[in-house]
C-alpha cells in the first residue's frame, strides 16, 4: 500500500519530496535519481534549489524518464532542454551524468536497449520521481501499456498531445511519438514518489492508487511496487 502524504498546495509537496532527495544524496553522494518533466515535478527542483546549496553534487546521477522523438535537442521543450534547464543547471548536476533517452532518428533503434543498459550500469534508480497524466500515464506509457515494459518508442494519443500542446506553439507542433521508460523500467526503481496537484488530476490518482490494477490505467503499476510514496493537494487526493 503506498504511503499517501496530502499536502496544502503545490510548493509544500515540493518541500517534501526536497527533502527526501536531499538526505539521500547526503547519505549516497552518487544516488541515481529517475527524473520527470511536465509541470507536476518543478515545485521540487525549485525546493531543491536550497536543499542542495552546499551539498556535493558532482556524483550525482540522473534518468529522466522519457523524451519526444525527432525533437531537435536543441528545443527548448525537448526533454533534455527541460532537464537542463529545470534541474542540471540549477541545481549544479554533472550534465554528464544526467541523461535522457536519446529521441534522435538516427539512433532511435538502439536508443531503448542503450538506455536500459545506462541504468543497469548506474545500479539502478534509487529515487523515481513521477508525475501522472490526466488518462493515467506515467512517463509516457499511455493506457495499454505492458506492465513489463522497457523503454520504447511509443505513439502519444491525441489527449496527450492535447494536454502538451500549452507548451508548443499550436498542437500540430507537438511530436507524434515519443521515447520512454517502461512500465517494467519503473517498477525497478528502489522507490517511486508519484505527485500530483489539482482537481484534473484527481480521477487518475484515485485510479492509480486504489483502483484495479490494470494496464488501461498504467499509474496502477504502482500498486505492484513496495515503497511509494504519494504526494497529493486535496484537490488531487479528492476522489481517494
Ligand atoms: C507528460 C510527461 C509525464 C508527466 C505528464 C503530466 O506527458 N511525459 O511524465 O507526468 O505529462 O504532466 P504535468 O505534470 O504537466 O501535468
Amino acid at each position: 500500500m503506498a504511503e499517501v502524504i496530502i499536502v496544502p498546495d503545490a510548493p509544500a509537496g515540493g518541500a517534501i519530496v526536497a527533502d527526501e532527495i536531499a538526505r539521500l544524496i547526503r547519505r549516497r553522494p552518487d544516488a541515481v535519481l529517475g527524473l520527470a518533466t511536465g509541470s507536476t515535478p518543478l515545485p521540487v527542483y525549485e525546493a531543491l534549489r536550497t536543499r542542495l546549496s552546499g551539498v556535493d553534487v558532482s556524483q550525482v546521477r540522473g534518468f529522466a524518464l522519457d523524451e519526444y522523438v525527432g525533437i531537435d535537442p536543441a528545443h527548448p521543450e525537448s526533454y533534455r532542454s527541460v532537464i537542463s534547464r529545470e534541474v542540471v543547471e540549477p541545481l549544479g548536476f554533472d550534465p554528464a551524468r544526467i541523461r535522457t533517452p536519446d529521441g534522435s532518428l538516427e539512433g532511435i533503434e538502439h536508443a531503448g536497449d542503450a538506455y536500459e543498459a545506462a541504468i543497469e550500469e548506474a545500479g539502478g534508480v534509487d529515487l523515481q520521481i513521477l508525475g501522472i497524466g490526466t488518462d493515467g500515464h506515467i512517463g509516457f506509457n499511455e493506457p495499454g501499456s505492458s506492465f513489463a515494459s522497457r523503454t520504447r518508442v511509443k505513439t502519444l494519443t491525441r489527449q496527450t498531445r492535447e494536454d502538451n500542446a500549452r507548451f508548443f506553439d499550436s498542437i500540430d507542433d507537438v511530436p507524434m511519438h515519443c521515447i520512454t521508460q517502461g512500465l517494467g523500467t519503473i517498477l525497478r526503481a528502489r522507490h517511486l514518489v508519484l505527485l500530483a496537484f489539482g482537481a484534473g488530476k484527481a480521477e487518475a490518482v484515485a485510479g492509480a492508487v486504489e483502483g484495479p490494477v490494470s494496464a488501461s490505467l498504467p499509474g496502477s503499476a504502482i500498486q505492484l511496487h513496495p515503497h511509494v510514496t504519494v504526494v497529493v493537494d486535496e484537490a488531487a487526493a479528492s476522489r481517494l
